[in-house]
C-alpha cells in the first residue's frame, strides 16, 4: 500500500488532467476564416451549445456554433457528470422561495433532461458508459437530518420519487439521506463528441478557435470573432459558461463562480455504486468510473470563489486525506478541478436574455448540476425559438423576481466583489505581468495548483502568459511582462 504523504507528492508534482479528457481525441474543427451569415449563431460549444445545436439539427436552419478554443473542454471537459435531477437540497429550497409550481416546473425539466439522454444514447448508439444508479444526498449531523425528510418530501410534493433512509451501501456512517431511484452516471465527453459528430453531418458547422469578443445589434445580429470575423444571425444562443455580453442583464452582479476538485482514486475496495454528496461543508460528492485499467472512485469537493483560495495544493490534499480515510488507496492517476456559475436561488438562467430581447438566448448558472440542466436548457430554448413558449420557462426565466433570500445572497455576493475590487487595488501582487483582469479591472490571484491567474470578481482565468482560460473576459493580460520571468516562475513552481 502506497503511503499517504508519497502519494501526495507525487499527484500534485504533475499537471491536473481530467479522465474525461485524457481518455477522448482532441478535436480539430476550422477556425472561422471569412464572414458568414446564420439563422442561429450559438456561442460555446460546451455541453449547453452542443445539447441545443443537437436538437435543433433537424429544422432546416442554418445553424452555427463559435466556440473560444476546443469543444467540449470547458467546465464540461471537467466535470463529474452525475445525471441527476438530485442537484444536493433543491426541491424544499425552490418550493420556498419561488413555490411549489416552479418546483415542479424544475423537477419535470430534470427528469426529462435524463430520459432524453437515455434514449439519445440508444438512438445514436453511443458508447458513453451511462449506467443507472441511485443518487443520495447524506448529512452526518443530527442537526440536518430535518432538512433531509424535508427534501424527501418536497421530492414526493413535485413527482419525484425519494426515499429516506439511514444508511449507505457506500458504509459511510450517517444520521440520514435522501435517495433518487433511476439516475445515471456517464462519460461526458464520449456522449458530447457524438452529438458533434452528428449535428456536423446535419450540416451544422463548429468553428474553434473562434472567440466572439463582441455583440452588436442591428437588425440581425453582428458578432465578431478575435480575428475580426463576422456573423449575421437573425437569433444568438449565448452558452458560453459566464455571459460576457451584459446588456439589460446585469449578469455581472447576478452571477458568481465558485471552483471544485476531483481527485481520481485506484482503490483495493469493492465500490458498492451510487453517487452521493453530502449535504454539509466540507462539500465530499463520490461516484465511480469504469475504465480499462479498472475502476475509478472520483472523489469530489472542496468548494470555493475563483480566485479567493490561499493555496489551492491544499484543496486537493484534503481530498486525497479523505479518500484515504474511506478507501484503500493504491493510486490517483488523475486529478483536476473546475468551476462553474452559481445563481443567488440556486435556479440556472436559462430563455430570454432580456425581456426586449426576443432573439438572444442565454442558458448559465448551473450550480454544479449542469449535465441534466444544459440538456434541459436545449429543450426550453428549442421550444422558445420555435414556439414561443416551454412549459419550464417560468422557474428559469433570466427575468424572474428575486426571492428574499436570493436578495441577500445578491446583497453578500456583491458586497464580496466590491471588496476584492478594492482589496485588490490597495495591494498589487509581486508579479512580473500585468495581472489587472481585463474583464472590469480586479486584480488576478495565483492559483498554486493549476498555475493560473484567477479573478475573484466574476471568475475569468488566464495561462501564466496571460492568454485567456474562460472568461467572461475576452482580451488577454497586456503583453507588457518580461517573459523570461514568467518562464523562470513556472519553471519553479512545477
Ligand atoms: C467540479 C465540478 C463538478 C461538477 N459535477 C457535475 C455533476 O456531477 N453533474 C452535473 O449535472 N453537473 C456537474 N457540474 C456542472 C457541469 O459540469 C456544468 O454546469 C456544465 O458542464 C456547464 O456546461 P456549459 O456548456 O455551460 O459550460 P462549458 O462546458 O464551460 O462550455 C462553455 C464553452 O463556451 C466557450 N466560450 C466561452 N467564452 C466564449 C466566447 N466569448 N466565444 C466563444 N466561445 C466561448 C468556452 O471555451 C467553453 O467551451 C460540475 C461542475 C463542477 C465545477
Ligand atoms: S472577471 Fe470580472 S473583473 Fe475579472
Amino acid at each position: 500500500m502506497i503511503d499517504k504523504e508519497t502519494l501526495k507528492q507525487k499527484v500534485l508534482s504533475r499537471k491536473p488532467q481530467s479522465y474525461w479528457l485524457s481518455t477522448t481525441e482532441e478535436t480539430e474543427y476550422p477556425a472561422l476564416n471569412e464572414d458568414i451569415k446564420a439563422d442561429i449563431a450559438i456561442i460555446g460549444g460546451g455541453m449547453v451549445g452542443i445539447s441545443c445545436a443537437y436538437l435543433l439539427r433537424n429544422e432546416n436552419l442554418r445553424i452555427v456554433i463559435l466556440e473560444a478554443d476546443r469543444i467540449l473542454q470547458g467546465t464540461t471537459g471537467h466535470t463529474t457528470a452525475k445525471v441527476t435531477s438530485q442537484h444536493n437540497i433543491i426541491y424544499s429550497k425552490i418550493q420556498h422561495q419561488l413555490g411549489n409550481e416552479l418546483a415542479r416546473q424544475y423537477a419535470e425539466a430534470n427528469e426529462s433532461a435524463i430520459k432524453l439522454i437515455t434514449t439519445t444514447t440508444k438512438e445514436l448508439g453511443i458508447n458513453c458508459d451511462l449506467v443507472p444508479q441511485y443518487a443520495y444526498v447524506y448529512t452526518q449531523e443530527d442537526k440536518h437530518i430535518q432538512t433531509i425528510s424535508d427534501e424527501v418530501r418536497a421530492a414526493a410534493d413535485v413527482g419525484i420519487a425519494a426515499d429516506y433512509v439511514e444508511e449507505l451501501p457506500l458504509g459511510l456512517p450517517i444520521k440520514a439521506a435522501v435517495r433518487f431511484a433511476n439516475q445515471a452516471q456517464f462519460h461526458p465527453r464520449k456522449y458530447l463528441l457524438a452529438l458533434a459528430k452528428e449535428i456536423t453531418e446535419k450540416g451544422i458547422s463548429i468553428f474553434e478557435e473562434s472567440r466572439i469578443v463582441d455583440i452588436e445589434e442591428d437588425g440581425p445580429y453582428l458578432l465578431t470573432t478575435q480575428q475580426g470575423k463576422k456573423i449575421q444571425a437573425k437569433k444568438v444562443i449565448i452558452a458560453s459558461h459566464y455571459p460576457f455580453y451584459n446588456k439589460d442583464g446585469l449578469y455581472f452582479s447576478r452571477i458568481y463562480t465558485e471552483r471544485s476538485y476531483v481527485v481520481a482514486v485506484k482503490s483495493a475496495d469493492d465500490y458498492p455504486g451510487g453517487m452521493y454528496i453530502s449535504y454539509e461543508d466540507p462539500t465530499r460528492s463520490l461516484r465511480s468510473q469504469s475504465t480499462p485499467e479498472g475502476e475509478l472512485i472520483l472523489v469530489g469537493g472542496e468548494n470555493h470563489k475563483t480566485g479567493q483560495a490561499k493555496d489551492t495544493l491544499k484543496n486537493y490534499e484534503a481530498l486525497i486525506d479523505f479518500a484515504f480515510d474511506k478507501f484503500k488507496v493504491e493510486d490517483i492517476p488523475y486529478h483536476w478541478s473546475t468551476q462553474d456559475c452559481m445563481t443567488h436561488d440556486s435556479v440556472p438562467y436559462v430563455g430570454y436574455f432580456a425581456e426586449n430581447s426576443p432573439n438572444l438566448y442565454l442558458a448559465t448558472g448551473y450550480g454544479k448540476w449542469g449535465m441534466t440542466n444544459s440538456t434541459a436548457s436545449a429543450m426550453i430554448i428549442k421550444d422558445l425559438i420555435l414556439n414561443g413558449k416551454s412549459p419550464w420557462q417560468d422557474v428559469y426565466s433570466p427575468s424572474r423576481k428575486a426571492s428574499v433570500t436570493s436578495a441577500k445572497s445578491f446583497i453578500v455576493e456583491n458586497l464580496n466583489v466590491a471588496e476584492k475590487f478594492i482589496a485588490g487595488k490597495l495591494s498589487p501582487p509581486d508579479s512580473p505581468l500585468n495581472t489587472t483582469c481585463t474583464h472590469m479591472g480586479c486584480e488576478l490571484t495565483w492559483n498554486t495548483a493549476e498555475k493560473t491567474w484567477d479573478c475573484p470578481c466574476h471568475g475569468s482565468r488566464f495561462s501564466e502568459k496571460g492568454d485567456i482560460i474562460e472568461g467572461p473576459a475576452v482580451s488577454p493580460l497586456e503583453a507588457d511582462h518580461d517573459v523570461n520571468t514568467v518562464e523562470k516562475l513556472i519553471k519553479d513552481d512545477f
